[in-house]
C-alpha cells in the first residue's frame, strides 16, 4: 500500500521545469517518475499546469508539485499497487474537469506512473515485465528522427519530423545501429552542402538545417540512407511528422519554407506526391487536429498503402479516437500518455486502437527527462513502432539504451523484419 507521495520540481531537456514524484510503499519499497512535455501540442490534449508569473518565464509547476504533496496524497495514500487500476481510478476522481484541468495532468501521470513502476518493484520484475505478465516481450520497430524542422527546429522546413524505420532489421540492436549510421551519413552529407553554414541538434536530437524546401529535406535523408550502404525503400522506410496543426492559419495551411498556402486537399495532393516519389510509408499529422474532412480525404487517397498516423487529432483520447473509426480518418494512432494522463486511459486508447486495426506508436515528447519509463510501457503494451526522437541527445538515448538492455537480458520477440516495409498487424 501507498504510503507516502515525495515531490519535487525537477528540468527537462529544454530546461523548463517538470513534475517528479516518488511513491514509498509501507513496506519500504519506493519508485520514482519524471513527466515530459510538447511544444506542438494538441489543443485537445490534457492540461498542463503551469504557475504563471515570474519563475522560469511562468513555466514552473509549484502548484502540481503541491497538489501531488497534498490533494493527490490524500487521494491514494492507502490504496494498493498491487491492484492495477485502483491508483489511477482514484486520481481520476481526485479531479474530474476535463483534461485534468484543475490538479494539472502533469502531477497526475508523475503520480500514476511512479505508481506503476512501485507495484513492479514490489513484485520484484521490471515494469515491462509486470505489464506484460509472461512469455516473449514484443520489442517495437524504432522510428529515428534524422531531419527536424517546425516546432523542434525554429521552423527551418515545415515538416516537423523525418524519420528513418529500419524496416529490413531482425533485431532492435540492428535497427538502433542502422538508424545512428543514417544519422551520421545524413550529418556527413549537410556539412559538405556549400551555403551550409550550420548544422544544429533540434529538441529532438535530429539535424536542423536551413534547406528551401520540404522536398529537398526529403531529398536529402534519401541521399543520407543510400551514403549510409542502405537501399531507400528495401533496407530503410521514410516516416513524417508534417504536425500540420503548427502551420494551419485561417482556414489554410502556410508552408513558409516555400511560400506557399495551400488548402486542405492541396496539401494531401502535396503529401501524396511526397509519397510517390520517396519511400514514405508513415506520415503523421497531415492535416490539422481538427480538419476532420481534410483526415477523411487523406485517408481515402492514402490509407492503403500508407500508415496516417493521429497525433494532435487524437491526442491520445477515447472519445477522439472513436469518431476517427466511426467517420474512416487516419488508420493509426500515436499514443503520447501525458496527453491523456494516466496509465490506464492511455492503454484503452491502445486497446482500441488495437481492437480496430489502427496501429499504435507509443511516442515520447520534445521535451523529455532522462526517465524511460515510456519504452517499458511501449513493450508491456504491445504497441507496434516507438518514437523517441534522434540517436543524439541523452534524453532520447535514455530511451533506446533501455530498450537494448531489454533486448540483451530478457526473452523478447521484436516487431521486424517487416515483409514489405510495411508492419503486419
Ligand atoms: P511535441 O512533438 O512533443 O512537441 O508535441 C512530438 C510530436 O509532434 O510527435
Ligand atoms: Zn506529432
Amino acid at each position: 500500500t501507498i504510503a507516502e507521495l515525495i515531490s519535487w520540481e525537477a528540468l527537462d531537456s529544454r530546461g523548463r521545469p517538470t513534475v517528479a514524484v516518488r511513491v514509498v510503499l509501507s513496506g519500504g519499497v519506493s519508485a520514482n517518475a519524471c513527466v515530459p512535455s510538447g511544444a506542438s501540442t494538441g489543443s485537445h490534449e490534457a492540461l498542463e499546469l503551469r504557475d504563471g508569473g515570474g519563475r522560469y518565464g511562468g513555466r514552473g509547476v509549484r502548484t502540481a508539485v503541491n497538489n501531488v504533496r497534498v490533494a493527490l496524497a490524500d487521494a491514494v495514500v492507502g490504496l494498493d499497487v498491487a491492484d492495477r487500476d485502483a491508483v489511477d481510478l482514484a486520481l481520476r476522481a481526485a479531479d474530474t474537469s476535463p483534461g485534468f484541468a484543475k490538479l494539472g495532468a502533469n502531477a497526475i501521470l508523475a503520480v500514476s506512473v511512479a505508481s506503476a513502476r512501485a507495484a513492479a518493484a514490489a513484485a520484484g520484475t521490471s515494469l515491462a515485465r509486470h505489464i506484460r505478465g509472461d512469455g516473449p516481450l514484443p520489442i517495437p520497430m524504432p522510428m529515428v528522427n534524422i531531419l527536424s524542422g517546425g516546432a523542434h527546429a525554429g521552423g527551418l522546413i515545415d515538416i516537423q519530423d523525418l524519420l528513418v524505420i529500419p524496416t529490413a532489421s531482425s533485431s532492435f540492436a540492428e535497427a538502433i545501429e542502422w538508424a545512428a549510421a543514417v544519422r551520421e551519413a545524413t550529418a556527413d552529407l549537410a556539412r559538405h552542402c556549400a551555403f551550409r553554414e550550420a548544422v544544429l541538434v533540434a529538441d529532438e536530437g535530429g539535424l536542423g538545417l536551413a534547406l528551401d524546401s520540404n522536398r529537398e529535406a526529403l531529398e536529402l535523408l534519401v541521399d543520407g540512407i543510400v551514403h549510409a550502404g542502405f537501399t531507400p525503400g528495401e533496407d530503410v522506410h521514410i516516416a513524417l511528422d508534417v504536425a500540420a496543426t503548427e502551420f494551419y492559419r485561417d482556414g489554410a495551411y502556410d508552408l513558409a519554407t516555400e511560400g506557399r498556402r495551400l488548402g486542405s486537399a492541396e496539401l494531401v495532393d502535396e503529401v501524396r506526391a511526397w509519397c510517390s516519389d520517396f519511400p514514405v510509408v508513415s506520415v503523421e499529422d497531415v492535416v490539422a487536429e481538427d480538419d476532420w474532412d481534410g483526415w477523411i480525404r487523406a485517408t481515402e487517397a492514402l490509407g492503403a498503402s500508407v500508415d496516417l498516423v493521429g497525433d494532435d487529432l487524437f491526442v491520445t483520447d477515447v472519445d477522439r479516437l472513436k469518431r476517427g473509426i466511426e467517420t474512416g480518418a487516419a488508420n493509426s494512432v500515436l499514443v503520447k500518455v501525458n496527453q491523456n494522463g494516466t496509465l490506464m486511459g492511455a492503454r484503452e486508447v491502445l486497446r482500441l486502437a488495437h481492437d480496430n486495426g489502427y496501429r499504435t506508436v507509443v511516442s515520447a515528447r520534445s521535451g523529455e527527462t532522462e526517465d524511460a519509463w515510456l519504452v517499458d510501457l511501449a513493450v508491456g503494451w504491445g504497441a507496434g513502432q516507438i518514437k523517441v526522437g534522434s540517436t543524439h541527445r541523452s534524453e532520447r538515448v535514455a530511451k533506446w539504451n533501455r530498450l537494448l538492455e531489454l533486448e540483451a537480458t530478457e526473452d523478447t520477440a521484436f516487431a521486424g523484419p517487416w515483409p514489405d516495409g510495411r508492419p503486419t498487424r
